[in-house]
């Protein structure tokens, strides 16, 4: 076991729960926090700090240079900052753990390189997925004789526990996004759990462990969709299709080994395994040739199940010499995913024939219809049967041109069906 002296950037939600857990079975775990980061030394903390072992710093430098301090736990945030960081304190031997998915999707391959370079280097970053879910250690160690075929994911917390309260109490979306950050789940800036930016992150690092491989050329050619559009009215027909709403992030082996990877909202049928999961809950489907489908499920944000995460790679750090550098095979995108998919399309009042018209659309596209269903005045849903994005996309342009078409933008989201 090595003796950690642990520097940590970062001392609210996440941070303030780092603290409370390892210092409380400190000494006897060989770690002890001696320094925090914060940038307003004078701003209230919800923790107790040690003021004995522990002091308070607004300087990131005084950590890194401080050769005492032989491990840094990253719970700051950011995508500049942190990223200087964490791979000077690769650089400099430190053991480094981060919560920081942001900053690991974006700039993986440079982090790996760094990893490369410096054999000695130690990283790890269970609690930037999923918050509590060991869901890295799992595709780390779980599946490496097995092939995996898919994974599929509930991953933020804040869209989670926003869209249940959502559907089933009728909450207002502005109002439970407010819960949702005074909860600790939701991001500094909480567009990037809304407009799926956060799962992205999350699906870029859960598929480059499950298909060993890099996604070189940026996160943002990742197809993204967050619940910012979602009316009543979706609710409303997922209610009539026996479905809820979740957003989901999905990472899929297609034929010809490319990996569709792709965040969006999703019409979940109730006997599907991520239709039960409600709150900040997270859970990973993996469907792989041994087993089949497994299903991993619990807290995926707030203060100790993130913390949590933390530690137990605190643990595994002290407890191991071997480096953590990962390959560096590109994978091969394809953003067309396919599926069978809802479509939720605004009408004008008072036109006749529409259905027709909308299957005379759709066949020129491709698409087959599974049904049609009208429950407001305003709009008109579709279900297909399985098709491509791409079509589904040139279907949505052809209606909106219609003479019916009303004046908002089409919504579609793909089926997982139970
Ligand atoms: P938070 O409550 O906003 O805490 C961020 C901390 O970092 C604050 O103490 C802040 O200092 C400090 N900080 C920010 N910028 C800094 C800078 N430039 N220099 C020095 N200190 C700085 O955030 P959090 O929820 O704990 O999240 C931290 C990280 O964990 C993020 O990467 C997040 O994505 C990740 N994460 C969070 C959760 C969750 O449930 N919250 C779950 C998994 C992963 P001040 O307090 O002085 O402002
Ligand atoms: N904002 C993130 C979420 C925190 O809501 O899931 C956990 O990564």
């Amino acid at each position: 076991m090595t003796s950690f002296n642990i520097g940590m950037y970062g001392g609210g939600t996440v941070g303030g729960g780092v603290y409370e857990l390892i210092m409380k079975n400190s000494p006897s775990n060989n770690m002890k926090i001696t320094k925090i980061c914060v940038r307003d030394l004078n701003k209230p903390r919800d923790f107790q700090v040690d003021g004995s072992i522990t002091s308070w710093t607004a300087d990131p430098d005084s950590i890194l240079e401080d050769d005492s301090i032989n491990c840094i736990v990253e719970v700051m945030g950011g995508t500049g900052l942190a990223k200087r960081i964490i791979e000077t304190a690769l650089k400099k031997g430190k053991a480094v753990v981060t919560a920081n998915k942001a900053l690991l999707a974006e700039h993986w391959n440079e982090l790996q390189k760094v990893l490369k370079a410096n054999p000695k280097a130690r990283l790890a970053w269970e609690a930037a997925v999923c918050g509590g879910i060991p869901i890295i250690q799992i595709l780390q160690t779980a599946y490496q004789g097995d092939e995996i075929s898919s994974v599929t994911g509930i991953c933020n917390g804040t869209t989670n526990f926003m869209l249940t309260q959502m559907f089933q109490h009728g909450a207002a979306y502005d109002q439970v996004l407010k819960e949702a950050q005074g909860l600790g789940y939701a991001e500094v800036d909480p567009t990037a759990d809304v407009e799926g930016h956060d799962v992205r992150a999350k699906i870029v690092l859960l598929s480059q462990l499950a298909y060993g491989g890099s996604i070189v050329g940026g996160v943002e050619q990742i197809p993204c969709k967050g619940i910012s559009k979602i009316t009543e009215d979706d609710f409303a027909y997922a209610r009539l299709l026996k479905a809820t709403i979740k957003l989901v992030g999905t990472a899929r082996r297609m034929e010809g080994g490319k990996v569709s990877v792709y965040v969006t909202p999703a019409i979940v049928e109730e006997r599907h395994a991520l239709a039960s999961i409600d709150g900040a809950g997270n859970a990973v489907v993996v469907e792989s040739k041994n087993l089949g489908a497994c299903a991993y499920t619990g807290p995926g944000a707030g203060r100790y199940p993130t913390a949590n995460s933390v530690v137990a790679d605190l643990y595994r750090l002290s407890a191991s010499t071997t480096a953590a550098a990962a390959s560096d095979d590109a994978l091969t995108l394809d953003p067309n995913y396919a599926g069978s998919f809802y479509i939720r399309f605004p009408v004008a009042k008072k036109h006749a024939g529409i259905v027709g018209k909308i299957g005379v659309c759709a066949e020129q596209h491709g698409v087959g219809i599974r049904s049609v269903l009208k429950n407001t005045d305003k709009d008109f849903c579709v279900i297909t049967e399985d098709c491509q994005l791409s079509q589904v996309e040139g279907l949505c342009a052809d209606l909106a041109k219609q003479d019916f078409a009303g004046n908002d933008e089409a919504l579609f989201m793909p089926i997982l069906s139970g």
